[in-house]
């Protein structure tokens, strides 16, 4: 019955889409971001920087994935906006600290110089700050929200804030940073990856879901495909640190290795890495088995993750 049912799917599949749906929900966000930044901005030089690393090319995976939850489970793709741009601020936040010398210390982000090097390292550590309250000042603002319930409103604050604070993003990096040079075991290598990158990416998931009024058994399998998409996001990141082509990422390759940094190729080999988020990836899909083709892109995007070149 099961396998019956995934196979159905898997068909219907076949005629969605996913360029021209990435293509036409990035820009949605990107019009969406660009607006904000545009009111909020003096063209101070922190607003300039803030926009050199927001503007530039990321593919904007996690707000996409907060709007698809939500269309999927029948919510309102503008009841999201201001959620999804949130996420996103955060996540671009982090790859500037990410880049920061006393982190990853990288010169290359979405093809363009990193915020560090653009400016300096005061004004990228400050255009990073200045993303995440920013983030939470609109998520925050009744003006730009239809905050018709405070309750799951607050509730969705609430999930954001621990997604990206010390107990989620932040342990995840500073485990990252620690494991540099250890060889780690694969039990605290996953728990690393969950939390600097899978635990934002959840967090994306859940809050689509909560504001486009999940059910219980909805939102419940969405975090089930959401925790192994999280997790099949960052081996893959891994992997195209290895194999990937730096022109078409717009990030540098071969800087885990320098670095010593703990990864899935380092620790697992490259073959099995693969191996591994395909896995995680047939995990997800198999959690979305019994919902209808409102969750085809999801279903898409959890084949994306693997597939991507970037
Ligand atoms: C890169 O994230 C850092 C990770 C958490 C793996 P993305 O691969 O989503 O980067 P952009 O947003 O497309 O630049
Ligand atoms: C980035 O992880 C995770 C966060 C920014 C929270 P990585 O350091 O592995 O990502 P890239 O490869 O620099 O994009
Ligand atoms: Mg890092
Ligand atoms: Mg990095």
């Amino acid at each position: 019955m099961k396998n019956h049912l995934s196979l159905k799917v898997n068909q219907k599949m076949d005629s969605f889409d996913l360029n021209s749906y990435l293509f036409s929900k990035r820009k949605q966000i990107d019009r969406a971001i660009d607006n904000i930044i545009d009111q909020t901005s003096n063209s101070s030089v922190v607003a300039s920087a803030m926009r050199h690393s927001l503007m530039a090319e990321g593919k904007r995976i996690r707000p996409i994935l907060c709007m698809s939850a939500s269309r999927a489970v029948g919510g309102k793709a503008e009841d999201v906006i201001m959620v999804s741009c949130a996420l996103e601020m955060i996540h671009t936040y982090s790859l500037i600290h990410d880049d920061l010398p006393a982190m990853d210390n990288d010169d290359l982000r979405r093809g363009k110089p990193t915020c560090h090097i653009a400016f300096d390292e005061a004004t990228a550590i400050l255009a990073g700050d200045a993303l995440l309250t920013l983030a939470f000042e609109i998520l925050s603002s009744i003006e730009l929200n239809n905050i018709n319930n405070a309750f799951k409103w607050l509730r969705v604050i609430n999930i954001i804030a621990k997604a990206a604070g010390y107990k989620g993003m932040i342990e995840g990096q500073i485990k990252d940073i620690a494991a540099e040079g250890n060889r780690i075991g694969l039990t605290d290598l996953e728990e690393m990856h969950a939390l600097k990158t899978g635990a934002l990416i959840e967090a994306s998931i859940s809050t689509g879901a909560i504001l486009g009024n999940g059910s219980v058994e909805q939102i419940e399998q969405l975090d089930i495909y959401a925790k192994n998409i999280g997790l099949a996001f960052q081996v893959i990141d891994d992997i195209l640190n290895v194999e990937g082509d730096p022109a078409v990422m717009g990030k540098d390759v071969g800087t885990d290795q320098v670095r010593e940094k703990s990864t899935y190729p380092s620790i697992l080999g490259i073959e099995k890495s693969k191996e591994f988020a395909k896995n995680l990836v047939n995990n997800a899909l198999q959690a979305l088995d019994y919902f209808d083709n409102k969750f085809d892109p999801l279903r898409a995007i959890a084949h994306y993750i693997i597939d991507r070149k970037k």
